[in-house]
Order: C-alpha cells, then structure tokens, then sequence
C-alpha cells in the first residue's frame, strides 16, 4: 500500500482544504469537491516524500518519476525505470539533460552485489586543441554568454549510448529499449504545463536561445515571447526524434542522418561555430570505470571516478572530516569551519589532478587514501582558515541547478544513481534543426586557460577526443555490506558539497533524510565558506569565522539532489526530493 508523507506545498494545501472544509461543512456539493481537491492533493505528483516497502524513484520532475513509477509497477526494473525518466526529463526540463548531453550512470545488482560505473561523459571532437577558448589575444572568451553558447563548446554527445549500454547490460528485458522512449513521446506530443524553473530560466536565457532559429522556434511564440508558467509546451520536434530512434536505433544518430545534422548544426552554428565531425559522432565509445570506494566511520561509500571529480572529492572530503568528531561541534563556527577546511583542501587536490584518465595521469588512489586523509587533515588550524589563491568565480560560474539527479531502487533491490547533463541551463542554446534537443556545452568544464602561471598545461585543459572533468556525484552508501543510501545531485561544482551536506547530516548528525536535505548547506570549493540564507543570517558565526580568515559568501539556494534512504528494520524504503527543486519521489 503506498503511504505517503508530504511537506512544503502539499502539507499546506491539505492544511488548508481541511480548513476550508469544515467551514463549507453544511455545503454538500462543496464538500463532494473538496474531497476530491484533497484526494488530488494527496496524490499529485508534486509530492517531495515517499515511502514504500519495495520500490522507490526519485528524480527532479513529477512528469518523469511517475513514468519511472510505471516501469517499475509492471516489472521493470531500476535501469529500465531510469531510463524512462531520462527521455521524459528530457522533455520536461529540455534546459538540464537529454539526448544532446552526456552522465555518469551507477548501478548496484543485487545478484552478483557488484557496482559498475558507467561513464557517457561528452568527449572533444579530435579538432578541439588546448587554446581553443582563447581570442586573438590570448584572453579566454568571456565565460558568459560567449564560451557557454554555440557550437564550439559542444562535445560529441553520449547519454543515448550510455542508456543503450546499461540496458543490453541490466536492463530487465521485460521492456526493449524502444518501448522505454514511450512515455517521453507522450509527453512530448500531448504537451505540458512549463514549469516556474522552466519558465525563469527562459525569460533568463531569452537572447542565448534565440540566437538559433529552432530554440527559438520551440521556446517562444511569434512575437518572440517566451513561455508562461503553466503555458503547455508541446515538443513535436523531440517525439519525432525519439521515434526515429525506436524505429533505427541508435545508429542513426551516432552514424546516420541525426549524426549529419548534429555536426552541420555545430559546425555551422551562427554563433561561436563548433568542431565536431561525423566522425567524431561515429567514434564515440561509453566505458566502464572502476566505481571510486572509501569510507568514512562505519560506512561504505561508492561514486563515480574520473572523468568526474565527484567521487575522489567526495570521498577525500569525508575521510578528512572522519579524522575529527564532526557530531561533536555540530554546526557551531568550529564545526562549520572544520567541515569548510576539509571541503577546501579536497577542493584544491580536485583542481590540481583531476581530468580524463585517459589523457592524465591521476593518483586516484592516493586520493582516496586514509592516509591522504590524514596527512591533509593536518593543514586544518583551528584558529586560521587557509588561504586560497582561486580568483573570483564568476558569478554566472556558480552552479546553478542546471543538470539532474535520478535515485532509484527497484523491488528485487537493483539501484540506480544517474546524474545527467547538458551542462549550462540550456547547455549551448543551439537546438539541432528539426530534432527537437538542445546540445549540450560541456566542454567549458575544460580550463578555458590552458596552462598554469608557470607555463605549465594544466591537467583539465581542452584536448581532440578528450572528456571534460565533471563535478558529478552519483553515490550509494553501505552499512555492514547493506545499501543505506542512493544520492546524488544537480548544482555544477556546488554538486559534490550538496552531497556531502546532506551526508554528513543523516551520518553524523543523525537526521531524517528530510531534515538532511532542507538543512542550509555549507560548500567550499577553495573559496570562499558559501552558505545558505538561514546559516548566513547567523551573524554570530559569521563574525567568528569571518575573524579565522574565511571570505563568506551568500547563496539562497545550492544544489538540487534526489536520495532514497533504506530502513532496514521497518522494511520500508523513503524517498526525497530536494524543497530547492521541483522534483518528486513516489515509491509502492
Ligand atoms: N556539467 C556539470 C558537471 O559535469 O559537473
């Protein structure tokens, strides 16, 4: 039987219906409606908490985890439901992932108890080179709107081969991996309601879409007015693209007509053209890469290795905090600080090594080392924050939520967490002429400069086939060999401190997930300490740790992440979404 518990926007509404009905008691057919709006309430898909006994999908949109829902309730399984959801996020959030961006796929069987770790990251078409962000004089493009939009920071896209992939691997076989675009091309053609995100951050990016006749087409009426909230999006475009796939398969684009005009798209991009090729399409390959492990006191925690940070900066960060009683400072500004210091050396580590394993040299596993941990713990001085040379991020450069997080767990106990981009909000705003998708622009995660002071190049420079470093985070946490946790998150760079935040909150703190994922969070990224509103209006704590040396910083809202947390002795399975997103968690 599903029971769900529900917070922010139902709670309130149910609140107030009840409310509402008692007052209109008298009222017969007053109240026949009002049941109904409750009844509607109680199970509208906005719900951000779910719990379940066997099964649960979390993911940053109503429309996408009841498709990822259905796959589960007729036998599917975590693979096939994530799958599903891809292609209606696609749809629904056509700004933060789809068929023209790449992600990092985890996934636990519960047969063999073994995690792999899936790699569909965008690669460098192999025309890319180290100065390719850099004007005449030698200056990288002004990070916004130049480098992010157009076609030369597309990479060759890799999100259909990946969900190819997981599928003939893990996929339950109860459903083809056509049948899966099913419930997108449903969506995509019935229409829906934008979404206030969606509809923010079209009035936000007006002037990048329409630099490109079809994202203009798409996203604004004749007038040239960008969509309503609530006005219904149809994408015909993008149903007919999905279907063309179901009928030829992957082929077609990576090597067939879609592959021609993703590269003519790129290539002939009226803005910032691009470099990729067929070729470069043709050639793109998913990999495998060992799931990065560590642990921190009585927990296991598995993520996902380069070409993505995550992992590795998630896993440092913990291991220096587990040098030191995180419980017992709590968030006081000795606790805050601690955990700020342990983010910023991990921080500066990521900066320095990580790139594609496959160009670079990374000692990973030195890295990940307890005794890395603990000789880095030792930089951390109670009464001083250490200082950092990073220059000033740009404020369009701090990690909006662009980019998605899909948490699931099917009834026979196979998870899944995928975290799935097109970069920016809109990635490159170059939608592929009567395709329907927005390319991703992924390769602004290359450092745009591509050598250091010393004229040294720099490990995450740009490079032909190489894969840009990534922030993303899908995580799986284990006690005593049993999964506890499935989390990840949207957010750029801020992506590894929201899960971290929401980490140390349910292990150290002992927290409910809810309480985890609504606490203001802390993120350093050898920066500045950033904090969320209610931490920030803490004056006394920002004094003291203004005092030790840390530059603080304000940020309303950092991260977007999706968790299911495992109750192991009531049997239950509880899911969340983040009260910062608009996501939603439905379980059975
Ligand atoms: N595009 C966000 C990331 O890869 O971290």
């Amino acid at each position: 039987m599903l029971r769900f518990r529900s917070n922010g926007f139902p709670r309130f509404c149910v609140k107030f219906g009840v409310l509402f009905a008692i007052f209109l008691r008298y009222t017969i057919t007053m109240r026949t409606l009002i049941s109904f709006l409750l009844i509607g309430l109680l199970f509208s898909p906005q719900l951000r908490a779910a719990q379940g006994k066997h099964a649960m999908a979390v993911t940053s949109d109503p429309y996408a985890t009841k498709a990822a829902l259905e796959i589960l309730k007729q036998g599917g399984n975590a693979v096939d439901a994530a799958i599903a959801a891809q292609w209606v996020l696609n749809v629904v959030e056509p700004q933060s992932s789809g068929i023209g961006g790449g992600g990092f796929f985890l996934y636990y069987d519960a047969v063999t108890k073994q995690i792999h770790a899936f790699d569909g990251r965008e690669q460098a078409p192999q025309d890319a080179y180290p100065d390719m962000f850099l004007d005449e004089n030698g200056f990288p493009f002004p990070y916004y709107p130049d480098r992010i939009t157009g076609g030369l920071a597309v990479g060759v896209p890799g999100t259909l081969k990946l969900l190819q992939v997981v599928h003939s691997r893990f996929g339950s076989k109860k459903f083809s991996f056509s049948e899966l675009f099913g419930p997108a091309i449903e969506v995509a053609e019935r229409g829906f309601p934008v979404s206030k995100r969606l509809a923010r951050y079209l009035e936000e990016h007006k002037k990048r879409l329409k630099l490109f006749p079809a994202s203009r087409q798409t996203f604004f009426n004749p007038e040239g007015k960008s969509l309503e909230v609530h006005s219904l999006l149809f994408m015909p475009d993008l149903a007919e693209t999905f279907k063309l796939v179901q009928k030829e398969g992957i082929r077609v684009f990576y090597e067939g007509e879609i592959a021609k005009d993703i590269a003519k798209a790129v290539r002939e991009a009226p803005f910032h053209p691009g470099l990729m090729s067929e070729d470069d399409l043709s050639f793109y390959r998913v990999k495998e890469r060992n799931p990065i492990r560590g642990r921190y006191r009585q927990y296991d925690v598995f993520s996902m290795g380069p070409p993505s940070s995550g992992g590795t900066t998630l896993i440092e960060t913990l291991q220096i905090l587990g040098f030191f009683d995180l419980a017992y400072y709590g968030k006081t500004a000795d606790g805050i600080h601690l955990f700020s210091e342990a983010q910023k050396l991990a921080f500066q580590d990521r900066n320095h090594w990580l790139a594609d394993p496959d160009y670079v040299e990374i000692p990973t596993e030195k890295i990940v080392s307890l005794e890395f941990a603990e000789e880095r713990s030792q930089a951390i001085r109670w009464e001083y924050a250490i200082p950092t040379t990073q220059a000033a991020m740009s404020p369009l450069n701090l990690g909006a939520s662009h980019t998605s997080h899909l948490s699931i767990v099917d009834e026979w106990g196979n998870m899944v967490s995928y975290t799935t981009t097109i970069e920016s909000v809109f990635g490159s705003a170059l939608m592929v002429p009567g395709r329907g998708f927005l390319l991703n622009n992924e390769l602004t995660d290359f450092e745009a400069v591509p050598k250091d002071d010393k004229g040294k190049p720099v490990a995450n420079a740009p490079e032909g086939g190489k894969r840009p470093m990534s922030s993303m985070t899908p995580t799986f946490i284990f006690r005593e060999g049993k999964p506890l946790m499935i989390v990840g998150a949207a957010g750029g760079t801020k992506i590894i401190g929201a899960v971290l935040n929401i980490l140390t909150n349910v292990l150290d703190f002992g927290m409910s997930l809810n309480d985890a994922m609504n606490a203001p969070r802390i993120i350093n990224r050898y920066g500045p300490t950033e904090m969320e509103t209610f931490l920030y209006e803490n004056q006394t704590i920002v004094h003291d740790l203004e005092r030790r040396g840390h530059p603080i910083r304000h940020e309303p809202s950092m991260g977007i992440a999706q968790a299911v947390w495992f109750d192991e002795d009531n049997h239950a399975v509880y899911g969340e979404t983040d009260p910062r997103g608009e996501g939603s968690a439905l379980g059975y």
